[in-house]
This record gives structure tokens, sequence and C-alpha cells, in this order.
């Protein structure tokens, strides 16, 4: 039984469902003939999702075995990638990112709410097994800084105020609204408009 309360396949044996079994193929046929290691990353992806959010040994060798790579290739790549998770995780993944962009925008602050509220360390899980806080390299979304990745949403532009608010909404069992969180349009200037402002103002009239 994993911390996402399902027993997620966790122990010697990984098999892919009939159903990622046949998505699995379909992922490897994308590529060209002698080239399926290229599907390692999506096969990785499809075993996690499948095992409940975190690859075991018996599933790293499985997607190793299944595109006949080299057992240690496939290591290699779960290892570099924190996108996969090589023990259990909670229901909630909440990931930080706190490279520069992040940092400079406040990740600390970030951080130091999701300590608080969820009462636990980076790296660690509530002992109910919902949620799991981990500090990661920049997901991509630094013109919303600062940002965490929870599960497969973004919440971006966060403040302390807006980082416990989304903690507390998932604990209560409601779904937050993902991406930013403050008013601005997607990433335009926190302060406002500085270009373009004499069209702004002649498409208000
Ligand atoms: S630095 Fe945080 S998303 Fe890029």
């Amino acid at each position: 039984m994993n911390a996402r309360g399902d027993d997620g396949g966790g122990g010697d044996r990984f098999a892919f469902t009939t159903e990622n079994l046949a998505r699995a193929e379909a992922l490897v046929r994308r590529y060209p003939e002698g080239r399926q290691a290229s599907a390692v990353l999506p096969l990785l992806d499809l075993a996690q999702r499948q095992n409940g959010g975190w690859l075991p040994p018996a599933a790293l060798d499985y997607v190793a075995d299944f595109l006949a790579m080299p057992r240690i290739r496939v290591r290699e790549v779960a290892t570099f990638y924190t996108m996969f998770n090589l023990k259990p995780v909670g229901r909630h993944h909440v990931q930080v990112c706190t490279t520069t962009p992040c940092w400079l925008r406040g990740s600390d602050e970030v951080v130091g709410v999701c300590r608080r509220v969820l009462g636990i360390g980076l790296g660690e899980t509530t002992r109910d097994g919902r949620f799991t806080l981990s500090e990661v390299e920049c997901l991509g979304a630094c013109v919303n800084a600062p940002m965490m990745q929870i599960n497969d949403d973004f919440y971006e532009d966060l403040d302390a105020a807006a980082t416990e608010r989304v903690l507390n909404a998932l604990r209560a069992g409601e779904a937050p609204k993902p991406g930013p969180q403050t008013t601005r349009q997607f990433s335009a200037p926190a302060s406002g408009p500085t270009t373009l402002k004499t069209i702004a103002t002649k498409h208000q009239e």
C-alpha cells in the first residue's frame, strides 16, 4: 500500500495494464525503427501514473526491457528528472520551484508557508499521505514566478496568502483554480501595461 492508499504495484513486479500497453505501443510507434528509446520519458510517465505517482525499481526495469534499453540508462533518466518519483508521494505532490527567477520573486516565502501549513519539511510526506512537499528546479513558468506545481497543475504569481489559500483549499477537498493567482493578465507586467498604452486607451473608448 503506498501513500496514496492504493496498491500501486510497488512490489517486485510491474506490468502495464492492457489499456496502458496499447498506449505504450502507440507511443513507441511515433519514433523511427531503432529509435524506440526516444519513448522513455512518456513511458516512464505512463508507468508512474499507473503506479499511483511513483516508480519502483520493477517499473524502471520493465520500461527498460520494454524499450530494449540497458536498465542503467533508464535509471539515469529517472534519477535526473524531478518529475519522476522514486518513492511514494502523497495524493497532492507540491513541488515548489526555487531556481533563481522564482527565488528572486519570493520562493523562500512560498516554501516557508508550505512547511508551516503542511507541517512537513522538503522531501517529506504528511502522516495522512495527502501531501508531499518537494523542492524542484525551474519548471518553465519563470514569467509568472514564483510558482509551484501540484500534480499536473501550475499555481503561479504566488505570495504567502495565495500559497496558503491554495493549500487550504486542497486540504478541504476543493479544486483551487490553477494558473496566475493575481489579477494580472497572463505574464503582463504586474504594475500594468508599459507599452501600447495609447492603443489600450483607444480600445476602452
Ligand atoms: S525559475 Fe521557477 S519556473 Fe523558472
